[in-house]
């Protein structure tokens, strides 16, 4: 009898840690790198610095979101693009796409363009479903915080529980680990 209790303890045990190891988070990220404000040329891009510290703090997945066609490194030519993007209302189209259904936690990051998310993360967004997700926005920048993307992604992400952004400076974000991860603390616990 000692040794069925044994076994069935055991096995329940085993249960417990398999579906622990089920709930995964995934950080989904936009990062530009090549010339950047404030920054010069970046081999990482700012708010792919934060998708890193995130996904080893959190032990999450990680996802690129890459546009099909890539933005040019050079600054001013990606501001212009970008801009022209926005105006348009355009769907840039993306290079790979991710199965988010298995994922409750999402960190989702981006830069700041022109006060919105980039284009290709709006493909993204429209291209899932996030009823029932839990969001953690987190972005750079370079002075406009988080911009009105709090409202674009409460907007875009029908049915998800998203929580309010966090901004950092992307020199930070470049530059500063330590800050950033203090920054990055709403999110970490
Ligand atoms: C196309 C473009 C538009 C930008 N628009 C803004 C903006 O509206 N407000 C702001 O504070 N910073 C703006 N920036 C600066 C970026 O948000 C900032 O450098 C960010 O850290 C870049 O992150 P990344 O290296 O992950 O792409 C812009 C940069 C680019 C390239």
């Amino acid at each position: 009898m000692r040794i069925t209790l044994t076994a069935a303890l055991m096995v329940m045990a085993l249960a417990f840690t398999a579906s622990a190891a089920q709930a995964k988070s995934l950080v989904i990220v936009f990062s530009h790198t090549g010339e950047n404000y404030n920054v010069g040329n970046i081999t990482t891009g700012n708010t792919m610095k934060l998708a890193q510290i995130i996904a080893d703090k959190t032990k999450s997945d990680l996802f690129e979101v890459k546009p099909a066609k890539e933005y040019p490194s050079s600054y001013n030519e990606c501001t212009d693009i970008a801009k022209r993007e926005q105006n348009q209302k355009a769907r840039p189209a993306i290079l790979a796409d991710k199965d988010i259904s298995e994922y409750d936690t999402i960190y989702f990051g981006y830069p700041i363009w022109w006060g919105d998310i980039p284009m290709c993360l709006y493909t993204f967004i429209e291209a899932h479903d996030w009823e029932g997700k839990t969001i953690f926005p987190f972005c750079t920048h370079e002075g406009s915080g988080a911009g009105r993307t709090d409202r674009t992604l409460s907007a875009t992400m029908k049915g998800a529980n998203v929580h309010r952004v966090v901004a950092v400076r992307g020199t930070t974000a470049q530059n500063d680990p330590a800050a950033s991860e203090k920054a990055l603390a709403p999110l970490l616990k």
